[in-house]
């Protein structure tokens, strides 16, 4: 059996209880959040040595910044004398100093100064140091993982960081110029799920299913823990394209990677991506931000952010929010998911790809 034929097999949706209770979610953190690649940002945020940005995975605060010999690293945002938060937001920093009793970290890591700490028994400056975690660059886009032991990003999607520069040729010239934010009032693998199956695009998504996409040749294919989305552009696009960027401009592509990022390709090509980030069991921020050669400004960039805001993004946040309802009555029971081998437009094989990997990681199994 091919690994992707169990995707295919006659299942039901997961169970209500895991979209809805907190303790659950809680065991998540630690067994989804905590051993995945997360996105940490884009390098182009860290242009020059001491720029960071800080963020939280799994209730963890977290901090990637580029060292002085231009390696990014990033580090759990915690001081290593009693603790207290290192820094905020975004900026740039020579010395990573704490704002409690001013010890002062190099940015490798390793502690620079600790005040009135010179003979004192039991200080040793050598053996304190930060604790790094595992962080990749995948086409300038950061990502962290927490699980010290994490197979790397080329071993868990295979072959997407070249199917990338396919689709994008200039994908490592990409800068973020705009960024949205959101809420999903739902569990974050309802937001997931739906952001995965085109089964509801027709019924729903007159936009994308007229102006972008050609929704008849839409396919999702899994390719490792990522599942990759494919379509010819509509004849009918509402905005212009440029077709000698890309062999593939005219076409709509996006890299979704298991658990909580998608890269996507609008036909054009215009590179947008999806960073979900679980705030609770039943809530889950996320943001988009969209992308521009060498971050120049672009009036189709623009256009095609408020369009997908005003139109796909606003009808998937209201079916993710009236499932997230719809879960938590007593009256429901998980129904069979509709699989087609062929992996076309009508087919949530991909749910069930979602579904195992999750089985998976709860059951500390490896794919
Ligand atoms: S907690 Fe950071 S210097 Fe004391
Ligand atoms: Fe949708």
């Amino acid at each position: 059996m091919l690994m992707t034929d169990r995707f295919v097999a006659a299942q039901r949706a997961m169970d209500a209880d895991v979209y809805l209770n907190p303790s659950i979610f809680e065991a998540e953190l630690d067994t989804v959040l905590a051993a995945t690649w997360q996105y940490a940002g884009h390098v182009s945020e860290l242009a020059n040595p001491g720029d960071y940005v800080s963020f939280e995975i799994a209730g963890e605060p977290l901090f990637t910044l580029r060292d002085n010999d231009g390696e990014i690293r990033t580090f759990f945002n915690v001081c290593m004398h009693r603790g207290h938060q290192l820094v905020a937001g975004s900026g740039s920093r020579k010395l990573i100093v704490c704002p409690y009793h001013a010890w002062s970290y190099r940015l490798d890591g390793k502690l620079h100064k600790a005040p009135h700490s010179d003979g004192r028994a039991g200080f040793d400056a050598d053996e304190i140091c930060l604790t790094q975690v595992q962080t990749e660059d995948f086409h300038g886009f950061l990502f962290v993982n927490l699980d010290p032991d994490a197979r790397p990003m080329d071993e868990l999607y295979p072959g997407i960081r070249a199917t990338m520069v396919d689709f994008l040729p200039s994908i490592d010239r990409m800068q973020p110029i705009e960024r949205r934010e959101f809420v999903a009032e739902s569990n974050w693998k309802v937001a997931v799920e739906n952001y995965n199956e085109c089964y509801h695009c027709k019924n729903v998504h007159a936009s994308f299913s007229r102006g972008v996409v050609l929704p008849d040749s839409y396919t999702i294919k899994p390719v490792g823990q990522c599942l990759h989305h494919q379509a010819d552009s509509s004849p009918d696009q509402y905005y212009d394209i440029d077709l000698e960027a890309s062999p593939h401009a005219a076409e709509y592509t996006s890299f979704y990677l298991w658990p909580l990022f998608s890269f996507q390709v609008y036909p054009g090509p215009v590179l947008n991506t999806f960073c979900w980030r679980p705030e609770s069991v039943g809530r889950t921020p996320f943001f988009r931000e969209w992308f521009s050669l060498d971050g120049a400004e672009s009036d189709v960039v623009h256009t095609v952010a408020e369009e997908d805001a005003n139109t796909t993004v606003a009808e998937d946040l209201r079916l993710v929010a009236s499932v997230q309802r719809g879960m938590a009555s007593r009256g429901y029971r998980p129904g069979p998911l509709i699989l087609d081998p062929d992996m076309g437009l009508n087919s949530e094989h991909t749910v069930a790809a979602i579904k195992a990997w999750y089985q998976e990681a709860m059951l500390g199994e490896r794919s």
